[in-house]
């Protein structure tokens, strides 16, 4: 099948694109160096990358993921995240060609205190989960054959993520010879890591499904982001630098961000297909793979 992969240099598209490449004609393209140049808010060259390639798929993964950004450049995160999506919705519509968008844990308000399933309201409480929730309205108004897969807290051995940034600082004090300073991590926000990988190959899977509709997809199991940070460096057997855990109000951001945002598979659960890896596990992999990376 041939499939178009926005978003192709991002954290989620490069694996996207090579998990579709062991089965399919893949197009990746993004605004970043390294594929074919797609900037999904340019409505004009969205329609001519379709006339040109003809996709039979589309794997959505572009976005303005920079969530402080997004509340800053209100304006910017909709151009990219809802009009960018609603370009792609429209070409999937007149093409009858099935999208995959990737969605966010952040459509949520976070007030719920169990997990999140496929039927409950979203309402978003920052730029970020309003923008990326447009973008799902934009492809279940626009294409009967669409994908909604919710994730959250992406980790991989590329890109800008959560764990990455742990391990850098914490090799940063250690060369800096400041070990004893800790890092200081919030404890009140609880979710689900989940490795670009295991949804990489979720994602790819759907290609050619008929079983439209909205997924929750992430690791399974859930933690706050001081036992998310702990557990990096518990594996990556960084012992000099301990993390301390704080409240979210002693780490001001420009954002509101969710207290509690676990996504649980229901539907998956009930198409009895729920078999996904825990997020420690996820990890494990994470550290062997930077480890690998840095010999
Ligand atoms: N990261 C997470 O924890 C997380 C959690 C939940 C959901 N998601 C969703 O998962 C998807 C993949 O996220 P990710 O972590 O792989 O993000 P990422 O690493 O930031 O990748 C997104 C890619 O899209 C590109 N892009 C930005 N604006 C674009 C535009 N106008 N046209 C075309 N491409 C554009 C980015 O380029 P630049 O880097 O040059 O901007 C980047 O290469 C996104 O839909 C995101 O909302 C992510």
């Amino acid at each position: 099948m041939r499939v178009l992969v926005t978003g192709a240099r991002g954290m989620v598209g490069r694996l996207v694109c090579s998990a579709l490449s062991r089965q399919h004609t893949v197009l990746g393209t993004d605004v970043a160096e390294g594929c074919e140049h797609l900037d999904i808010s340019d409505t004009n060259r969205v329609f001519e990358v379709f006339e040109e390639f003809k996709p039979e798929t589309v794997i959505h993964c572009a976005a303005m993921t920079d969530v402080d950004g997004c509340e800053r450049d209100p304006d910017r995160a909709y151009l990219v995240n809802a009009i960018g999506t609603w370009n792609l919705a429209c070409a999937c519509a007149s093409a009858e060609c099935p999208i995959i968008y990737v969605s966010t844990d952040y459509v949520f308000d976070g007030e719920k205190t169990s997990p999140y399933t496929e039927f409950d309201n979203p309402n978003p409480i920052n730029v970020y989960g309003a923008s990326k929730l447009a973008g799902e309205e934009a492809v279940k108004d626009l294409c009967a054959k669409h994908f909604i897969v919710r994730t959250s807290w992406i980790v991989a051995p590329h890109g800008k993520n959560f764990a990455l940034t742990i391990l850098n600082l914490a090799q940063k004090r250690i060369a800096e010879g400041a070990a004893d300073k800790p890092l200081t991590v919030v404890a009140d926000q609880i979710g689900s890591p989940t490795h670009a990988r295991d949804l990489a190959e979720f994602l790819s899977s759907l290609v050619g499904s008929k079983l439209y509709g909205t997924y929750h997809f992430t690791n399974s199991g859930s933690c706050s982001w001081f036992e998310f940070a702990s557990t990096v460096l518990e594996y990556a057997g960084i012992k000099q630098v301990k993390v301390v855990p704080i409240k979210s109000e002693e780490w001001p951001t420009p954002t509101r961000r969710p207290k509690y945002s676990v996504l649980r598979h229901y539907r998956l659960e009930l198409l009895g297909r729920d078999n996904v890896r825990n997020w420690k596990e996820a990890v494990r992999e994470l550290i062997s793979e930077w480890t690998t990376a840095r010999q």
